[in-house]
């Protein structure tokens, strides 16, 4: 049984026999006129099918003996030759042991017949393409006019808590697509690390990742990458990457590589020049710091805010030390001053969605503990914007984070991003070694 298969397996035996759980895929998305940007599948289709096609339907029925449905694109030649090759009803049954398979074109006509009496209807359309038809297929059957036949009064649930949930926690095939992710970036943080100067422009760094990761086989980014000069990188989503490096400034990456459809998330910041100034040096120490001492904890059973509470009491303290916030820790704890400077949480679930899906709470709405093989960023920083008078000129323009992906071992954790140089001293020596 491949690995799909397996996941509906665990998936239909959470469920009722009186269930059916329809997972609406992604469709093609234009980018101008008659041209796509390239597809990308829903992770949720993804996850429980393997199918990656655009406009694709899974129907699953528990214990029916045609258990598991796909809607998918007929086979159309003058298409396929135009755009690529499409499996079509009989490759979604051979290829992705679909028990029957129908055009989506059919979907409206066939779907109310397909819940048969069922009641249970768990539905996943994050993008609600079909919000205006869900209504029409679950009560179809009720407004039938045959007297003789029995009613069905049917409801919608949720699927999200149950297959969300279970994406939290990674088998070890899906930390293996996490780890070659990491890998590729790893190699791409590296090689803009090393190829870095002044007046290079952030787009030529940027160009250099792909070209590193598409080595390793990615096709593509996790998350358009963020390459930010100078005052840039104040703009936590800056994507512009159209500034030319200035000597004496930092540069902030933050880049992933995607690998068959698991993330990477890493961020690095480092001087263009090759050599941090002592203001440059002394923001930077703070923010290892805080991820330092934040990892250093994770094991299974840490809870969750305990990652973001340390980040933040290593940097509220080190604000202090420097005179940038003034007041005890104690008074600065209570008022959160610091957040005028760290501005972000310190973290996320990593999975097939770079900010994964999942919960971050218990069913008592108490922050999570951490379990083994869950996988997920530590990522705190602190920005001073080159308008911002409320501190010391010396400081404004600094932006800094450094982020990690973090893999929970069963007896602690593994940083599988930290081949990457991180210390001020490992990046200095890296960006003028030869
Ligand atoms: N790159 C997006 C994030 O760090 O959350
Ligand atoms: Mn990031
Ligand atoms: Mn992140």
């Amino acid at each position: 049984m491949d690995k799909y298969a397996q996941r509906r397996q665990w998936l239909v035996q959470q469920l009722d026999q009186d269930s059916v759980v329809i997972v609406v895929g992604n469709q093609a998305k234009t980018r101008s006129k008659n041209i796509n940007y390239h597809f990308r599948p829903d992770n949720d289709l993804y996850y429980l099918t393997g199918f990656t096609e655009p406009n694709a339907v899974a129907l699953i029925r528990p214990q029916h003996n045609a258990e598991f449905i796909l809607f998918v694109r007929e086979n159309n030649a003058a298409a396929e030759t135009s755009f690529g090759a499409r499996a079509g009803l009989e490759g979604a049954k051979r290829n992705f042991n679909a028990d029957q398979a129908y055009s989506v074109n059919e979907i409206h006509q066939q779907i109310p017949q397909l819940l048969e009496q069922r009641c249970k209807v768990y539905i996943l359309d994050e993008q609600e393409f079909y919000a205006d038809k869900v209504s029409t297929w679950l009560h179809q059957q009720r407004r039938s006019t045959g007297f003789d036949i029995p009613k069905v009064y049917r409801h919608l649930l949720p699927l999200q808590p149950l297959l969300h949930n279970a994406r939290v926690t990674k088998s070890e095939d899906e930390i293996a697509l996490v780890r070659h992710a990491v890998q590729a970036s790893i190699h791409g943080h590296k090689a803009m690390m090393k190829q870095c100067k002044p007046m290079m422009n952030e787009l030529q760094l940027q160009a250099i990742f792909d070209r590193e990761i598409a080595n390793f086989g990615c096709r593509d980014v996790a998350y358009p990458s963020i390459v930010a000069s100078g005052n840039n990188g104040c703009c936590l989503h800056y994507e512009d990457n159209n500034s030319t490096l200035n000597h004496g400034d930092l540069v902030l990456i933050d880049a992933g590589a995607e690998y068959q459809h698991y993330c990477s998330d890493i961020t690095r910041t480092w001087p263009i020049n090759g050599k941090f100034s002592d203001a440059q040096q002394q923001i930077y120490q703070l923010v290892l710091a805080a991820i330092d001492a934040a990892i250093a904890k994770v094991k299974p059973g840490l809870v969750w805010n305990d990652i973001y509470q340390t980040c933040i009491e290593v940097m509220a303290q080190g604000l202090i030390e420097l005179g940038i916030i003034t007041g005890s820790f104690e008074e600065v704890m209570r008022n959160e001053c610091y957040r005028q400077f760290t501005v972000h949480k310190t973290g996320h679930w990593l999975g097939m969605d770079v900010h994964d899906v999942g919960r971050y709470h218990d069913d008592d709405n108490q922050w999570r503990k951490l379990e083994e093989n869950m996988v997920f960023t530590i990522e705190p920083g602190l920005y001073f914007p080159s308008d911002c008078l409320d501190v010391a000129e010396k400081w404004r323009g600094i932006a800094i984070r450094i982020e990690d992906d973090i893999l929970v071992t069963a007896s602690g954790h593994e940083n599988l991003s930290a081949a990457i140089p991180r210390t001020v001293i490992d990046i200095e020596t890296y960006m003028q070694s030869s």
